[in-house]
């Protein structure tokens, strides 16, 4: 099964997602006919990548297990906002992203209502709010294949999409001398590696997870501004959920381990764990129902 082409492809100069969740009335095969429409239109928009994604226990093919958010350290927190549908589109344009957002709202009139919206992309040639470079080893389109998409069995061509909406506290981080904040980051601000970082630094918890070089999650987060508050949208596309809990538990120094000290200076507000069905399950339920169940994820909702 063919993954979402979004997938394979970093977020562009303007960046934006979409939270939504299901109304009151609406019926579960609404959902479906509602995110195929969404998909068909914005996955055949020129200039426009988008990745969409559902709370995982709408679709039965996904595995059960425990909850990966909130999660809980010593010192901070992961908290859960988890929703029903999650829209990352990115653009080079910003007239595109916002006709983009509009036709997802007007798309999911009266079966989704949108719970959450965020507008950012790019600062400079690619720092995120602390003014670090940010996306500096970028994956290859087979480091995403290796990654991020689900090999084979019911889920074959899924992605699991990890989203954390973060706030950063530029003026605390700002207090600390340049050389204080890159052994926080473990990374100078031009994104040399810092050779004697303290065990806190971020990349180091980030690599002591397994997650260093694109190996259990492909980045594709982006920087925004929304009333006063500035911060990352994380976001990660994976093929197994487990790597997320490796990747959350050595940030937040779970088990004994030493937490990561970025995360004195930027809190996670809100977030969920979605899956990203593949293009094929897009389609109308009743196409589905004529492919054979062994094709990968069946008809779902
Ligand atoms: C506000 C939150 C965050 C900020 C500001 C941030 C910032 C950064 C920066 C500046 C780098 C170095 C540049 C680069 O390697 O591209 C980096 C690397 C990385 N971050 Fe984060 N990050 C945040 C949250 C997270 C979270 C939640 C995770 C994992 C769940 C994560 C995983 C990683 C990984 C895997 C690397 C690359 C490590 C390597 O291959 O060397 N980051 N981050």
């Amino acid at each position: 099964m063919m993954p979402q082409e979004g997938i394979f492809h970093s977020p562009g100069a303007f960046s934006g997602l979409a939270v939504l969740r299901l109304t009151r009335n609406a019926a579960l095969p609404q959902l479906r006919e509602v995110v195929s429409s969404i998909h068909e239109e914005l996955s055949a928009t020129q200039g426009l990548r988008m990745v969409l994604g559902l709370e995982p226990a709408l679709l039965p093919e996904s595995p059960t297990q425990p909850a990966l958010l909130p999660r809980e350290g010593p010192t901070a927190r992961f908290p859960s906002s988890q929703a029903h549908v999650l829209v990352q589109m990115s653009t080079c344009e910003r007239e595109l992203l916002l006709c983009a957002l509009r036709r997802v709202l007007a798309l999911s009139k009266g079966v989704l209502y949108l719970e959450e919206e965020l507008l950012g992309g790019r600062i400079g040639v690619g720092r995120e709010p602390f003014g670090f470079r940010d996306g500096l080893l970028k994956p290859t389109r087979e480091q995403v294949r290796r990654t991020a998409i689900v090999p084979s069995g019911p889920l074959a061509g899924a992605s699991w999409l990890l989203y954390l909406r973060f706030q950063q506290d530029l003026d605390l981080f700002n207090h600390l001398r340049t050389q204080a904040q890159e052994r926080v980051v473990g990374r100078t601000r031009e994104g040399e590696l810092v050779v004697d970082a303290p065990a806190e630094a971020h990349i180091l918890r980030a690599r002591a997870s397994g997650a260093g070089e694109n190996q259990l999650l492909i980045r594709r987060g982006f920087p925004f501004r929304h009333g006063g508050e500035e911060g990352l949208a994380f976001l990660a596309a994976s093929a197994d959920p487990d790597g997320y809990r490796r990747a959350l538990d050595a940030l937040l120094g779970a088990d004994g381990q030493t937490p990561d000290a970025m995360l004195r200076y930027a809190t996670a507000v809100g977030g969920g764990l979605y899956l990203a069905p593949p293009r094929g399950w897009f389609h109308c339920p009743a196409q589905q129902e004529r492919r054979p169940a062994h094709e990968g994820i069946g008809p779902g909702l």
